[in-house]
């Protein structure tokens, strides 16, 4: 045994490298170092198997007998191809290691290890040999603690993103799978595990992270023998990936993070994110969809900005309708010039009148789509990817490998940004794949948008996919901003941006107040409570503001402006989501690195049998610092129907983290879906 610790703020990662590709030992608290501890390392070895258990290293292969599914699956000249990779070399930092292995066959792998706030995995295999390889699935396979007993994933469906749902980890194999071409709703690339009913706060928890905005598949395996791994990375479908001689497949990079309980696991894959972004603060933007859909008229679109600059809009964003003959959502896709019938003096005049409001221009496009009925459609019908028979929301989807489709397409966009005042792009995403595998697609896709980002530095770019269809951490590496759902129903929305804030920080999700009744439910909601759940996002507006009277948009106002103050705390300090025992509300926070500042929301979604939720007890502060806390009463709040409420709503009190934590506050009477914010400082 050959063990190396890499480790950095309490947390390790233990690699054995004795069975040439490394073996995680140990990933979680750091056990401190560890000159002499490999006999209690040494695992026994029951009969009635192979002499020598295969280990369960990083690539596991079935050429070493290794009985789960293995991390690389490959084959030649329609023969599977079993390497066993008994040798590499490995070189190791306090923070990162590297390893370099060849197989006789003609594989060469090199992967690495890094430790930063979270752990990133990277894998890369190389066909050494003079003939095709066929690559079935190549992706890291992670050994966790026997104690992780239970599993938490998160489903969806349109308007319905990033819900949770909790199993024990069954015995056997079970398969989480996506094939619909984009990361998808309903398949998030997340698992978290950890002891059977840990929460928040408690018990060690894994997640684990796909990065990647195609085809993805997790394998969590619990062998015969008791170990537990997962296998996460993407779906080939067969044949897609053919090395020829010398080439090199990269497997998605997996993104991992530890910690006691959800909330700080959840707070380091936040950190790992908020590295990736500009560094600036997220301006408020008003999208203009459900204010006026396809129909664009200039007037009404300068009034439409008035008003937005009037309540504290920075950014208004022009969405779908724009261009060619796009006058509804059956044609027109494709042609990304503007539309004379839309825009009859070009964009121009809006994009002028905008700016000289102190906004920015953000505009919609949709460039992996064509509508049959388009010119690029009707010039260009052999770019089609899949099967051109099946049509989702009217389109097609462009084939970005073919190298003529991707140069016309970034000229195209590229005009676009140059010729125009642009400072924002919401790239949209509408429907799934058929008849097609998506590796290269998807490489294609990163290729077209790190090309437009090289063109256009400055512009930021916001990831959409009919809502959150694509939200992963690849896409976040040319993307600033997740539309987290269509959906703006605030109290849908406590579900989805709770399930979203689990690997994604607030600082990437798109989060817009909508109008008074939601127009993907019906339902009606005060002001204030859309407010208040929109508020820890990146914010938005998406209400057509001609028809909101004069009280809505002094609040609207008033709330824009908390969010601004708010913004450096709400988008750079840790998330905190609350455990509560009723199940008729909801609480989370953001808590400042320094812990001197706070801010917490409580969310009353339904009436309650008791009349009165239980006290809201915090966590995450300082037991030492006196906080002064304070409700923050917004025009238009109401609470509930109280014969008394409690005396800190209107006197601010201070009190200790300790106390906080432990004791917490009183909460008053609340009408069902209404929110309560409070905020500390010391
Ligand atoms: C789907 C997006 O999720 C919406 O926000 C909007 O941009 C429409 N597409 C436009 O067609």
């Amino acid at each position: 045994m050959h063990l190396l610790r890499l480790h950095r703020d309490g947390v390790a990662v233990v690699v054995d490298t004795s069975h040439g590709i490394p073996a995680i030992v140990h990933w979680g608290p750091d056990p401190g170092p560890l000159d002499g501890i490999e006999p209690l390392l040494d695992r026994g070895h029951p009969p009635g198997t192979l002499d020598m258990e295969p280990a369960a290293t990083l690539v596991p292969t079935a050429g070493s007998g290794w009985p789960g599914r293995p991390g690389i699956e490959v084959s030649r000249g329609g023969v599977p191809v079993f390497p066993r990779f008994a040798e590499a070399t490995c070189t190791a930092t306090a923070t990162d290691v590297r390893f370099e292995s060849h197989d006789p066959a003609g594989l060469g792998l090199v992967g690495t290890l890094d430790l930063g706030e979270a752990l990133e995995i990277s894998l890369e295999l190389t066909n050494e040999s003079a003939d095709d390889l066929v690559v079935h699935g190549l992706a890291p396979v992670i050994a966790l603690p026997s104690t992780a007993t239970e599993v938490l994933r998160f489903d969806g469906r349109w308007c319905h993103e990033f819900h949770p749902r909790r199993m024990p980890w069954p015995a056997g194999t079970h398969l989480l799978e996506n094939r619909r071409g984009r990361t998808s709703h309903d398949t998030v690339p997340v698992v978290f595990t950890g002891p059977a009913g840990f929460d928040e706060s408690t018990g060690v928890v894994h997640g684990i992270h796909v990065a990647w905005s195609g085809n993805h598949d997790v394998v969590l395996d619990r062998l015969a023998d008791g170990r537990r791994v997962v296998r996460a990375g993407e779906l080939l479908v067969p044949g897609e990936v053919v090395l020829g001689p010398g080439e090199t497949y990269h497997a998605p990079r997996v993104v991992g993070a530890v910690g006691i309980g959800l909330t700080q696991c959840s707070q380091r894959f936040h950190t790992h994110v908020r590295a990736l972004l500009p560094d600036r603060p997220r301006p408020v933007l008003l999208n203009t969809w459900e204010a006026v859909y396809f129909d664009h008229d200039l007037d009404r679109l300068r009034a439409l900005a008035d008003r937005a600059a009037q309540v504290g809009v920075e950014r208004f964003v022009l969405d779908d309708g724009w261009f060619g003959g796009r006058r509804d959502d059956t044609a027109g896709l494709g042609d990304w010039w503007v539309s004379p019938a839309a825009h009859p003096d070009g964009l121009e005049p809006l994009i002028s009148h905008v700016t000289g409001l102190g906004m920015e221009f953000g505009i919609w496009v949709e460039p992996e789509m064509v509508n049959p009925d388009s010119d690029l459609h009707r010039a260009h019908p052999d770019w089609v990817l899949g099967d051109a028979a099946v049509l989702g929301r009217n389109q097609l989807v462009l084939d970005l490998g073919i190298e003529e489709c991707r140069a016309h397409l970034f000229g195209r966009l590229d005009r676009l940004l140059a010729d125009h005042d642009i400072a924002f792009v919401k790239w949209d995403m509408n429907r799934d794949l058929a008849g097609a595998g998506s590796h290269r697609q998807t490489r294609a896709l990163y290729r077209l948008l790190d090309d437009l980002r090289a063109a256009h530095p400055s512009v930021e770019i916001e990831s959409c996919a009919s809502g959150g269809g694509r939200a992963d951490l690849e896409i976040l590496r040319r993307t600033c901003r997740i539309w987290t759902s269509d959906c703006n129903d605030p109290v849908e929305r406590q579900t989805i941006q709770r399930g979203f804030s689990h690997f994604l920080p607030p600082v990437v999700m798109g989060a817009h107040i909508g109008p008074p009744r939601a127009h993907t439910t019906g339902r009606t909601s005060r002001l204030a409570f859309r407010a208040a759940t929109a508020l820890f996002g990146h914010l938005g507006i998406e209400w057509n503001l001609l028809d909101a009277s004069d009280r809505h948009l002094d609040a609207l106002a008033a709330w824009i402006d908390l969010h601004k103050r708010l913004r450096p705390l709400l988008h750079g300090g840790d998330v905190v989501r609350l455990d509560r025992s009723d199940p008729d509300g909801v609480a989370h926070g953001v808590v400042s690195a320094d812990r001197s500042e706070a801010v917490f929301a409580y969310s009353q979604l339904t009436a309650g049998l008791p009349g009165l939720a239980p006290p809201l007890v915090l966590r995450d502060l300082d037991p030492d610092r006196a906080y002064r806390v304070e409700h923050l009463a917004m025009p238009g709040e109401v609470l509930g129907l109280g014969l008394h409420q409690p005396a800190w709503l209107t006197s601010p009190t201070e009190a200790t983290g300790r106390f906080l934590t432990t004791v917490g506050l009183e909460l008053p009477v609340l009408f069902p879906e209404s929110a309560l914010l409070l905020h500390l400082t010391s």
